[in-house]
């Protein structure tokens, strides 16, 4: 490849990448981005990486394919009939591929899958309430309409059982689960070209924690406060991760220069499907309170609308 080429090859490689894959690391389906490096380097998702980070590929894949994270994956790819395969992202900057978190985008296509297959039985349920009031015969349409709540109770159900992920949690140094949380925070900003910083304190009392369930709740927050700074204009946005010690355990903070939160939108914020967003689903912030609670952890948020806001959670020692 000329110099020529390989900038443009690299340059085209710096947007998001995002593949389906089943645990061997065999690629189902990716998008534009991803076609470009399985043109080039094949079929397996293996086969991206040099010898030096083909273990560390490996080691990720096993990683995810263990976690709980892999049930709603599953039952997305049952869902939209693709076979069973896995959802990853990645990015790649100075020709090295970096991979990124991927639950919260499952969550929340699950989630809207769910709620898009539910609209289907009320508007029967409500058609058939209606021609019941016209006619005045509701014998006539009740089996159909009793068949309908079934087939919702099914639906939800199944969303219900795909989303009780038991919490395998093990005690982790506050400022070594900060670091890989650092990580990931920095990764989504890097793929948003948003400037990232953070400040940590050190703590000897660790917390116990499902690693990657708290991985999920940083990854939906950062996601908002991306979405608050790139609704900015006029000023350059930033992230600030902070990790502080309290008496009762240790605080995670993620703050933003964003738009802010008006009084009336936190009032509401955390409820689910609660969103000012039109591509959102409103339901990042209602996850991410559950798991936190799971821990037996508390949330805090606070916002100056036109300034910013920090959104944190507080995780209790372990003794
Ligand atoms: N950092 C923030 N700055 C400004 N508004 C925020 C911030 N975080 C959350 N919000 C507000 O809270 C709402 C709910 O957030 P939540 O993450 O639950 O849903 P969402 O981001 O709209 O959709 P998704 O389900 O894709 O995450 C958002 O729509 C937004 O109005
Ligand atoms: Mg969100």
């Amino acid at each position: 490849m000329s110099v020529t080429e390989r900038n443009l090859f690299e340059n085209q490689l710096s947007m998001e990448i995002r593949f389906s894959l089943t645990s061997e690391g065999k690629i189902l389906s990716c998008n534009k981005n991803g076609q470009i490096l399985a043109d080039r380097f094949g079929n397996s998702f293996l086969d991206f990486f040099d010898e030096q980070f083909m273990q560390e590929a490996m080691d990720y894949l096993k990683s995810v394919t263990e976690s709980s994270e892999v049930i709603p994956a599953l039952l997305h790819d049952r869902l939209s009939g693709n076979g069973v395969g896995t959802l990853y992202n990645g990015f790649c900057k100075n020709g090295t591929l970096f991979l990124a978190g991927f639950q919260t985008q499952l969550m929340t296509r699950l989630a809207s899958e769910l709620v898009h297959e539910l609209r289907n039985p009320l508007t029967v349920i409500k058609g058939f309430f209606q021609l019941s009031s016209l006619t005045q015969d509701f014998y006539k349409y009740q089996g159909v309409i009793m068949s309908e709540i079934d087939r919702m109770h099914l639906l939800l159900e199944s969303f219900l059982k795909s989303c009780k992920n038991e919490l395998k949690t093990k005690p982790v140094l506050p400022d070594k689960l900060s670091s890989q949380l650092i990580a990931l925070m920095a990764s989504e900003c890097t793929m948003r070209r948003v400037p990232f910083d953070y400040d940590v304190a050190f703590s000897e009392n660790a917390c116990n924690v499902d690693i990657s369930m708290i991985k999920q709740v940083i990854l939906n927050l950062t996601r908002n406060a991306l979405d608050a700074v790139e609704a900015l204009s006029g000023r350059t946005g930033q992230l600030f991760f902070r990790g502080t010690i309290e008496p009762d355990g240790y605080r995670f903070a993620v703050e933003d220069n964003g738009i802010g939160i008006e009084n009336h939108v936190l009032k509401k914020m955390g409820q689910p499907f609660f969103t000012t967003k039109s591509s959102g689903n409103g339901i990042g912030l209602s996850l991410s309170k559950k798991i936190v609670a799971e821990h037996g952890g508390s949330f805090c948020m606070s916002s100056v609308p036109g300034h910013g806001t920090t959104i944190s959670f507080l995780l209790p020692f372990a003794s």
